[in-house]
């Protein structure tokens, strides 16, 4: 017999869900991601993070940053994703997923009611003055092509369900703010 999801969440005593990052490089996705799954666990529940840059070295090593391979990898994500939340575990997904149709496409694969959209709206004037791996200089030096926020484009989402500017407010600040969102909707219930 199949274990189902709902065992499974049983046996974590966790809902399981996916909480999908979108934003610039350099928005602040992946620390937030990281911080989050700190804080989670703290309270006991299980996650996996799935990160761009990680993801990309693994199972997406042989795609690039046309619109057609983000697409692809974002697809690739989205059906990992939902292999994760049907085993009952908590995914923190920090993806640039730059286009509309990108992010409408994972919130298909993983389900409207499991995916929880949040977008990293720092302004591109703070990512590229934080520049972390030094990618948007050498974007506007012509070294790096399809660079979203120099040469390619990243379109705002229209139905995040949290925006948050990590410009405006501290780490902690911001993970409150998205514990309050996803609290109700992971904490195990009879
Ligand atoms: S996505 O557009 O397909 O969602 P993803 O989040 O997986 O992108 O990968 C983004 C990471 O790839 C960035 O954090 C950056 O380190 C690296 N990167 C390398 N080249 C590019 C590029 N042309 N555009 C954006 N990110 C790039």
């Amino acid at each position: 017999m199949l274990i189902t999801r709902a065992e499974k969440e049983l046996l974590l005593h966790q809902r399981s869900r996916v909480i999908w990052f979108t934003g610039l490089p350099g928005a602040g996705k992946t620390t937030l991601g990281l911080a989050l799954e700190k804080r989670l666990y703290q309270q006991g529940f299980l996650t996996q993070v799935l990160d761009g840059d990680i993801i990309r070295k693994g199972i997406n090593s042989n795609l690039g940053f046309t619109i057609q391979d983000r697409t692809e990898n974002i697809r690739r994500i989205a059906e990992v994703s939902k292999l994760l939340v049907r085993n009952g575990v908590i995914t923190i997904n920090s993806f640039i997923s730059p286009t509309e149709a990108m992010r409408r496409m994972a919130r298909q694969i993983i389900g409207s009611a499991d995916f929880i959209e949040i977008y990293v709206s720092t302004p591109v004037e703070i990512c590229e003055q934080r520049d972390p791996k030094g990618l948007y200089k050498n974007a506007h030096a012509g070294l790096i092509k399809n660079f979203t926020g120099v040469d390619a484009p990243f379109e705002p989402p229209q139905q995040a369900a949290l925006t948050i500017d990590t410009s405006r407010f501290a780490i902690a600040q911001s993970i409150e703010k998205i514990m309050t969102l996803i609290l109700p909707e992971i904490t195990y219930q009879t």
